[in-house]
């Protein structure tokens, strides 16, 4: 009988590519360190190609599926970073919800086990003006509300690593506070101001999250890459990434970044085909996270053509 045949995951690529499909053709078994992801909340944001406005138990069951492609293709030491709001109010499709509380029961279920709960502070609060108090000046029905968003930090198996690479910390004075400092469940992080996609998170989340809970070299894997925050991060700390996005004009974003020299050794692939840039990678590792990302001039979101396809517009003239 012939031995199963060995898959080779290649790695520093993102697919565009609808996830939970993605990971069952691309990603083998327990090949995993780390997920780091944001998904899409179901909270009507206008993605490009995505319905961000599903019935509620259809959120769920995505949720569930998504989630147990990414236990199947955790190691047994492989860990998750979910990036997600407290809590979210859907209206006429389910109301309030408390969707930590959601996610995690669907977690549990699929066999994760926790390891601990962030909360994100934002540096300068741009949200912070509510205007729905429900009953003004009463008690009768106040309207309480969290605009924050958290970490929930989960594993497969086993919390301690078997196979342990370079650590990001040294023995400096620096690395010691800054190890302190994200071991203490609160991060502070600045706003992404930059828009590049509806829906982008701050680069700090990723950078801090692969601080704490990868090595050098780990493979991490981001199956909502959106304009590729988690792929700088990875690169920034020497670590390999694999991803998924479903709209083509947010991979164009992606593509703009690593033309801008950011993620040059970077490589995207559509429905398999590979094509990108050879570029040795000049991505300035002395800059602050500030500096990094206040440099880039991609299109934003919103000036963005939806036409855009990945062989022609705005970031694509150098592709092979
Ligand atoms: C919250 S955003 C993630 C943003 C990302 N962290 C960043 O910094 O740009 C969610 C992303 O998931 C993408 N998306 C939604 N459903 C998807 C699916 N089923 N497969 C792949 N990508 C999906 C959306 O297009 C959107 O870009």
């Amino acid at each position: 009988m012939c031995p199963p045949p060995i898959v080779i995951m290649e790695t520093n690529k993102i697919y565009n590519m609808e996830c939970v499909e993605g990971m069952k053709q691309i990603i083998p078994d327990d090949s995993i360190n780390v997920v780091i992801t944001s998904p899409p909340y179901n909270v009507g944001i206008d993605y490009d190609s995505w319905n961000d406005k599903m019935e509620w138990n259809d959120y769920l069951e995505f949720a569930k599926n998504w989630l147990s492609e990414v236990y199947r293709c955790l190691k047994k030491d492989g860990r998750i970073a979910l990036n997600i709001p407290y809590e979210i109010n859907v209206m006429k499709r389910g109301g309030r919800i408390f969707l930590v509380a959601e996610y995690w029961k669907i977690m549990q279920e699929i066999g994760f086990k926790f390891a601990g709960i962030v909360d994100l502070q934002e540096i300068q609060p741009q949200r912070v003006k509510l205007t729905a108090w429900g009953s003004w000046l009463k008690a009768s029905a106040p309207y309480i509300y969290n605009p924050k968003e958290c970490v929930i930090i989960a594993y497969k198996e086993e919390w301690k690593k078997q196979d342990v690479g370079n650590s990001y910390f040294t023995d400096s004075d620096k690395h010691k506070e800054e190890f302190k400092e994200l071991v203490y469940g609160m991060w502070k992080y600045r706003a992404e101001t930059r828009g590049l996609t509806k829906a982008n998170f701050s680069y700090d989340i990723p950078l801090k999250a692969l601080k704490i809970l990868s090595f050098q070299e780990d493979v991490v894997l981001d199956p909502f890459m959106g304009s590729g925050t988690t792929a700088e991060a990875c690169i920034r700390l020497n670590r390999q990434y694999i991803g998924f996005e479903i709209s083509k004009s947010y991979c164009n974003t992606m593509k703009c970044r690593t033309e801008q020299e950011r993620l040059s050794a970077d490589t995207f692939t559509q429905n398999s085909t590979s094509f990108g840039s050879d570029k040795p990678n000049s991505f300035n590792k002395d800059l602050t996270a500030t500096q990094q990302v206040a440099s880039p001039k991609c299109p934003s979101d919103t000036s963005l053509n939806p036409d855009i396809k990945l062989n022609r517009g705005i970031c694509s003239q150098r592709l092979k």
